[in-house]
């Protein structure tokens, strides 16, 4: 679905994301929700945090699970998807804080592999991610599974990729001084949410906007395994589209 710009499709997203919420509501459930972090999703963050406060959407009802993790990374540290994740939701709405999970970038390297089986087991126990919305990296990376994932991968410790690193490098002053590996829910873990929305913004995502939707299925592009399912939408603005 192309949008004239990211204003109208973050809109349009977060509407869905309100759909979930109000429809597991009504039948007293919660709703199991995927999130992502960078620069796209922050226009549908705002506008849940005004459906929140003007239209008195509740998030009681909300379980979350984050895409990925920098690793190692503190929780308090400014560049964590943790310290994201509240300042620009969870701070403004209600959900209760257990019922929020995020990869942990704090694990000893032993710990990490038995830790991202329960993210699984925790995820699937509830019956699995109702939404799982998500943006794309330059790479063609979904959360942080870069080339070279397999389609049916699980969470786990991945290697950042090169460019992943130098388009993080503002955030961290240097290329040098961003964390090297991450935690990353798997293509697998993604491809089971019963829908799933990837979102893209601008010029600078158009190539790979491209190449996700009309190149060949491969392991080069991780995005391109979306194509394999029926439960997938890309939202775009005009730009991002443009190379189609
Ligand atoms: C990071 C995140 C991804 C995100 C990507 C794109 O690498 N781990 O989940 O999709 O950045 O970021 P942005 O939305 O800032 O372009």
């Amino acid at each position: 679905t192309v949008y004239p710009d990211q204003q109208t499709a973050s809109k349009q997203v977060a509407k869905r994301i309100a759909d979930v919420i109000r429809k597991k509501q009504e039948s007293h459930e919660k709703a199991v929700l995927g999130l992502a972090t960078g620069v796209t999703p922050i226009g549908v963050y705002n506008e849940l945090v005004r459906m929140h406060k003007e239209d008195g959407l509740s998030f009681k009802n909300v379980i979350t699970f984050n895409l990925d993790e920098y690793y190692p990374m503190k929780p308090d540290a400014a560049q964590s998807y943790v310290t994201f994740m509240y300042e620009n939701l969870f701070s403004h709405i209600d959900i209760e804080k257990q019922n929020v999970h995020i990869p942990d970038g704090t694990l000893a390297i032993d710990d990490v592999a038995a830790w991202c089986l329960e993210y699984e087991k925790q995820i699937e126990a509830l019956g699995g991610l109702d939404l799982q919305i998500l943006g794309i990296g330059r790479t063609g990376h979904i959360g942080f599974n870069e080339p070279g994932s397999a389609p049916n991968s699980g969470t786990r410790l991945v290697t950042l990729d090169d460019l992943t690193r130098l388009d993080a490098a503002r955030d961290f002053g240097g290329k040098a001084n961003v964390p090297a590996k991450a935690i990353t829910m798997g293509v697998g873990t993604i491809f089971r949410a019963r829908e799933i929305i990837l979102m893209a913004w601008s010029k600078k995502k158009a190539p790979i906007i491209k190449k996700a939707i009309e190149g060949d299925i491969s392991g080069d592009v991780p995005a391109t395994y979306l194509q394999l399912s029926d439960n997938v939408e890309f939202v775009l603005d005009q730009d991002a589209a443009s190379d189609l």
